[in-house]
């Protein structure tokens, strides 16, 4: 029989909270008891998970005696902060933030990918940046058979991600602009950085916060990400990230270039038999995937692929993937499946 866990979403109010509700019931997750977590704000309000009405508890590191799954998605500084209180007390944290992405002890797993890599956790899991999942499981295919040298990616990334606060002023801006007001924006491109400007009717080439390299922290974990998952350090990867007026469905165009000599049809071939990926290109028929397409939808879409046209060992691609799905909630659960499979939980 399977085991039984007791599970806690942190940050269960949230935008990617919600969707792992959701997820934990779609896939059947077997649970002994769950509890949802977030900040004393929401603490004693009630919340809904199938069907029955659960109080939530603020998040605190007494919270996590006699959990054994944690799925944290409230934030990089709570998740600084309870995510080693939490393995403290025996539960395996599975992060949705950035914070402990890029530790060398911590996983940093896509199923599809390395899921061997979480045999070696101490406690603590990373789910990656959601464009990254999204771009790895489509490549991840590709490189075992013909190599991976170089991505160049830019990314078209809708306004979920940065939260429900972010969907909300999507949609007010959008009413703002239909009945004539002025528009007003206090939350992207980011929340902590000193500008804003409207997401309504517009894009925006910023992602997070600039490093020092001119590089947004979104467009380094994309990067860093990327290499990590993959374990080639030495892969030459950039990237743009920019903010699109769509809800949910990250869009990225990518351009990769593999070693070994391939034709289009190899890649369609190899893409087509992929373990999460859908293909959707047949240009005679306009078929390609779009964001408004696969909100809700678990796979990664890929079309539009095509060999450039000046280097043999060139293709691009366009992939798009419900980023509070794969690129969040789902590849987090899908995470805790693996585990529970090779016993690791
Ligand atoms: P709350 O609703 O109580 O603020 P999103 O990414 O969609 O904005 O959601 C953020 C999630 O993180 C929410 O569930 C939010 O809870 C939660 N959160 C924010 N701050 C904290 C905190 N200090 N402790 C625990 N949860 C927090």
């Amino acid at each position: 029989m399977t085991k039984q866990l007791t599970v806690a979403i942190v940050g269960a109010t949230g935008a990617v909270g919600s969707k792992m509700k959701e997820q934990l019931i779609k896939r059947k997750f077997p649970i002994k008891h769950i509890k949802f977590l977030a900040s004393a704000r929401s603490a004693g309000k009630e919340i809904e998970f199938d069907d029955k009405s659960y109080i939530i508890e603020e998040a605190t590191p007494e919270a996590f005696e006699g959990v054994d799954v944690a799925l944290f998605s409230a934030g990089g500084s709570v998740s600084a902060k309870l995510a080693p209180e939490a393995a403290k007390r025996g539960a395996v944290v599975i992060d949705n933030t950035s914070h402990f992405r890029m530790h060398p002890e911590v996983p940093l797993v896509v199923p599809e990918v390395n899921r061997g890599d979480l045999a070696k956790h101490n406690g603590i899991i990373a789910n990656p940046n959601c464009s990254t999942i999204q771009m790895v499981v489509a490549l991840q295919p590709i490189r075992e058979k013909f190599g991976l040298s170089k991505v160049l990616v830019s990314t078209y990334q809708a306004v979920s991600g940065s939260g429900v606060s972010a969907i909300e002023e999507l949609r007010t801006q959008s009413e703002q602009w239909d009945a004539g007001k002025d528009v007003e924006a206090n939350i992207l491109p980011a929340k902590s950085d000193k500008k804003h400007y409207p997401i309504a009717r517009n894009v925006l080439p910023q992602i997070d916060v600039f490093t020092e390299n001119g590089f947004t922290y979104e467009e380094m974990k994309m990067i860093n990400e990327t290499k990590k998952i993959m374990h080639l350090p030495e892969l030459h990867v950039a990237a743009t990230c920019v903010r699109v007026p769509v809800v949910s469905g990250h869009s990225e165009s990518v351009y990769i270039e593999v070693e070994n000599d391939a034709t289009i049809q190899d890649i369609f071939n190899v893409l087509k038999d992929a373990p999460g990926v859908v293909l959707q290109d047949d240009i005679s028929q306009q078929i390609y995937p779009m964001p408004i397409y696969v909100e809700g939808e678990d796979p990664v879409y890929v079309g539009r692929i095509r060999q450039d046209l000046d280097n043999k060992k060139g293709f691009h691609l366009w992939i798009v993937s419900d980023n509070l799905l794969k690129g969040a909630a789902l590849n987090s659960i899908q995470i805790a499946e693996a585990m529970l499979e090779d016993n690791l939980l």
